[in-house]
């Protein structure tokens, strides 16, 4: 983190999930590079940076560090993203095994991050209904039971991607700004209503990984 006169200038954020959830695909979308179905796997750990513009309106900068879901490069990613301020933990809806593999994220975090806040992804929104191995209701209940903001994306059609970022971003300024809950203007019913195409569960300041 870069402050300025205690002002924030820049963030770091993590994605941090299984191989093929579409880690890389969500940091393209956050850049604006177009989806693509040919994707190669991510060795290590890349980082990509971009403005953004603050509930507040004013302007930082975001570093994401997008780590490869493959076990033999984990451990070079996490040293990367060490002191994110922001993880995306992202699940492929239509792969159960990495929503099952969600703990071993939530472990990895624990014993190699500095408590960064949270949020949850099911993506792949955009497969069909019967191609879902993970329903909306399951995802929110893990979410919920972690105090994580639940958001369903698709990389493709760029469902939910910006509501997922907005929310994180602002989440951890205010975090960091000691800003309180009732100051932010931001609950669970402003999320759902932000958020209607894709489904949210609960989250209370994003309080994250404390199990
Ligand atoms: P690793 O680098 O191996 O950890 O994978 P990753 O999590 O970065 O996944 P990646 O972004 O490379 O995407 C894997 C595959 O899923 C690619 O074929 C993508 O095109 C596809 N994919 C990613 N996001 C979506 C999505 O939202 N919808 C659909 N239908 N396919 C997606």
């Amino acid at each position: 983190m870069e402050r300025n006169k205690n002002i924030i200038t820049s963030l770091s954020i993590g994605l941090l999930g299984d191989s093929t959830v579409g880690k890389t695909a969500i940091i393209q979308s956050i850049m604006n590079i177009e989806f693509s179905k040919d994707m190669l796997g991510t060795i290590g750990s890349e980082k990509s940076e971009r403005r953004f513009k603050l509930k507040n309106n004013k302007e930082i900068k975001l570093v994401f560090w997008d780590n490869s879901g493959n076990e033999r490069f984990r451990a070079i990613g996490l040293k990367s993203m060490k002191f994110a301020q922001g993880i995306m933990l992202i699940f492929d809806l239509t792969q159960k095994r990495s929503f099952d593999d969600l703990n071993i994220w939530l472990d990895l975090i624990k014993d190699n991050l500095n408590d960064p806040l949270i949020i949850l992804i099911g993506n792949k929104a955009d497969e069909d209904k019967y191609r879902w191995e993970v329903t909306s209701e399951e995802a929110s209940k893990f979410a919920e039971k972690y105090h994580f903001a639940y958001f369903e994306t698709s990389a493709k059609t760029r469902q939910g991607i910006n509501e997922g970022l907005s929310y994180l971003v602002n989440a951890i300024y205010d975090k960091i700004m000691g800003i309180d809950e009732k100051d932010k203007g931001m609950d669970i019913n402003d999320i759902k209503k932000s958020n209607k195409n894709s489904n949210c569960a609960g989250n209370k300041n994003g309080k994250n990984n404390k199990k």
